[in-house]
């Protein structure tokens, strides 16, 4: 394992040892929280737990079946604890979320769950947002209007593109990801508004506020922060 895959897999066990037997859990989306849902199925196993999560991905709902979770959705049941992943976190806990394109459904369920668990490595940790481009999904009709508006904001929107690089991202809503690079972003309160209320923007990846709690994984041990 590759040191940053370490510091992932502490996290995600660190994050897994405080779900209670009974919680509904929202199961965030990436390479932090596989290792989150990993060790949580685990503990359901070996514990008896009777524990249902909700996804906030396919990636993550295949993740789930896999690790022999359980799962359900936020239209039956409200959520007691959510745990998710991060691309950026600044001192006052507001993330840029969004690089696996799921942030979307991500900021519903961690939003909506009685406690928003982050659990990062140390290389998120920053002191101001905005190294990481703050992802947009945005309906694929938009994608001029919004780049224009983007730009007009002080941002540099750029069509997030497959791997492949010959067709662009589509997120599980069917849509593309405009993935914009603002200088700095010095209140993430307010640009998180500004951009939610550009027609055609469907959610944008900052999640500004939210988090109740923040696990950073560091070489020298595990830091928590409330
Ligand atoms: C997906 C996310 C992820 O939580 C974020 O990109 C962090 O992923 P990883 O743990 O793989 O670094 O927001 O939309």
């Amino acid at each position: 394992m590759v040191n940053m895959d370490i510091l992932k897999d502490n996290v995600g066990k660190k994050a897994a040892d405080l779900i209670k037997d009974g919680q509904i859990v929202g199961l965030g989306t990436g390479s932090t929280t596989h290792y989150f849902i990993r060790y949580l199925g685990e503990r359901i196993k070996n514990e008896e737990l009777n524990i249902l999560g909700i996804p906030t991905s396919y990636q993550s709902l295949i993740k789930a079946r896999e690790a022999g979770i359980n799962t359900t959705t936020l239209d039956e049941y409200d959520i007691d604890i959510a745990v998710d992943g991060a691309d950026e976190v600044n001192p006052t806990l507001d993330l840029i979320k969004g690089g696996g394109a799921a942030h979307t459904l991500e900021k519903l369920v961690d939003s909506s769950a009685k406690k928003f668990v982050v659990i990062v490595d140390e290389s998120k940790v920053v002191e101001e947002l905005g190294k990481f481009p703050v992802p947009l999904e945005i309906i694929p009709e938009a994608l001029r209007v919004v780049k224009d508006t983007l730009v007009d904001l002080g941002g540099k929107p750029e069509l997030r593109m497959g791997i492949q690089k010959d067709g662009p991202v589509i997120t599980d809503n069917g849509n593309f990801i405009l993935d914009t690079k603002f200088d700095k972003i010095r209140n993430p309160h307010k640009l998180e508004k500004e951009l939610n209320i550009i027609p055609g923007v469907l959610e944008n990846g900052i999640f500004a506020g939210l988090a109740d709690k923040v696990i950073i994984g560091k070489m020298s041990a595990i830091e928590e922060i409330d």
